[in-house]
């Protein structure tokens, strides 16, 4: 039996998995056309804003929200400068305020539930599925208080959250849904539909871990005429097309899409249904191979109905088939295998410190708000979250997006790296951090 790496055997895989992002010559010939044209910005195209100083040409932010609007199934889209400013535009949008409460999963990133908090809202967490780590529509209708305005499921790691659940559930109690799509690019649910046109509104990321990336960038797509009109002003300082440059119509941000960031997007949505597809075939062929290993289950993907993107591949560890290994040992081992994987988020959202301390906004503010009636200790979703803390604390292990772009070999090598940890788990017996 071949010794681990980690007690000073040979590694299973010394080459790297395919590295991100990926770029050619399109991406610095597209950069390139912008620095030249000295038009760096939107601003500079909006001839009816600026008038004189407005020079003509196309914006590449136009051009992208365009395709990429047309690439999900939805009429508009507005670029934004990342992720979280594209949701706290999107929740801010469908008018959640001071007293309201919006339901998000606790495993996600910060983000999702921090964007609830700067629109001055409470977010309340609701159990993650065991089978899918997507938001488990049976626990949201038993968090719905009267003061909840909307749901924000997302679509973890690529998987498509179960859209028809959820939207079933907001139309029983009239709430809004906010798809957090950060993951999502391109998925394609069993129906056709694209991931973030199946809610009111949806968002995504760009930031540089993502399936297509401009370092950072977001996007929210609507089909509303009215949602896409106000995230359109709200990223653009509360201003409105049509009106004197200077005249604030709104509470507002500056979270404008550069046209740098527009260029290469572009070259990055024409290589994004290829890519995510290779993604997907090698997570089908992973999948396949590791449900044969005890004590490893993949998170569940319908490879046969829809498109995942695979941002995260997923798998769970039973520490009992591994002789009681605990996770991170594991990790470590696999690790020293050449495979990296880590165990994803440290804890659930509201087990970081800022929510159990409730260190939002001064004053205590939302939690404390006169308008908030429900005083929400974050330490009591413990209890009410055991899939989410058993993720975080045992189970959960993550590969990233860019592992699965090579081909069946390199999930040959994630399966052998797993096997031999496996036969040979007796050899941690002497281990020192060893319970
Ligand atoms: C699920 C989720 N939502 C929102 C965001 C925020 O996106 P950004 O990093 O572009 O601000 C992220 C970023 O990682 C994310 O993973």
């Amino acid at each position: 039996m071949p010794r681990l790496a980690i007690h000073g055997g040979n590694p299973v895989r010394t080459i790297h998995f395919p590295s991100w992002p990926i770029h050619d010559e399109q991406e610095v010939q597209a950069l390139t056309e912008v620095c030249q044209s000295g038009k760096w910005w939107r601003g500079a195209y909006s001839q009816s804003e600026l008038g004189a100083e407005a020079t003509t040409g196309r914006s590449r932010v136009e051009e992208f929200e365009k395709a990429f609007a047309s690439h999900h199934g939805t009429r508009y889209a507005v670029g934004t400068s990342n992720g979280s400013g594209a949701l706290d535009i999107a929740l801010k949008s469908i008018g959640v305020g001071p007293g309201d409460e919006v339901i998000v999963p606790p495993y996600t990133f910060v983000a999702t539930a921090t964007s609830v908090l700067h629109c001055n809202a409470v977010p309340v967490f609701t159990d993650i599925d065991t089978d899918t780590y997507n938001l488990d529509p049976r626990r949201v209708e038993d968090a719905i208080t009267e003061h909840t305005r909307a749901i924000v499921p997302v679509h973890f790691g690529g998987i498509l959250a179960d859209m028809e659940g959820i939207n079933t559930i907001a139309k029983k109690y009239n709430l809004k849904v906010v798809e957090d799509a950060a993951h999502a690019h391109g998925v394609e649910g069993p129906d056709g539909k694209k991931a973030g046109s199946y809610g009111d509104i949806g968002m995504f990321s760009f930031q540089q871990s993502k399936n297509m990336t401009a370092g950072e960038g977001g996007a929210i797509i609507t089909s509303d005429r009215k949602l896409y009109e106000l995230c359109y002003s709200y990223h653009h300082y509360g201003r409105e097309e049509g009106h004197p440059w200077y005249e604030i119509h709104r509470l507002g941000w500056n979270a404008r899409m550069l046209e740098f960031q527009a260029a290469v997007l572009l070259v990055q949505l024409q290589r994004l249904d290829e890519q995510n597809a290779r993604r997907a075939e090698n997570a089908r062929y992973l999948t396949e191979n590791l449900q044969k290993i005890k004590g490893i289950e993949p998170v569940r993907i319908d490879f046969e109905r829809g498109k995942p993107s695979i941002h995260l591949f997923i798998f769970k560890y039973d520490k009992k088939y591994f002789d009681g290994l605990p996770r991170d040992l594991f990790l470590k081992a696999l690790h020293a295998e050449g495979i990296p994987a880590t165990g994803g988020y440290t804890y659930p959202i509201y087990n970081n410190p800022a929510f159990l301390q409730k260190h939002f906004y001064p004053y205590q503010c939302p939690i404390q708000c006169s308008h908030n009636t429900i005083d929400r200790d974050y330490a009591s979703f413990q209890e009410k979250c055991p899939v989410t803390e058993k993720a975080c604390k045992e189970e959960a292990v993550w590969l990233t997006q860019n592992m699965f772009l090579g081909d069946h070999e390199d999930m040959d090598d994630i399966v052998e790296g797993i096997l031999k940890i496996a036969e040979n788990k007796k050899e941690f017996k002497e281990y020192p951090h060893r319970p």
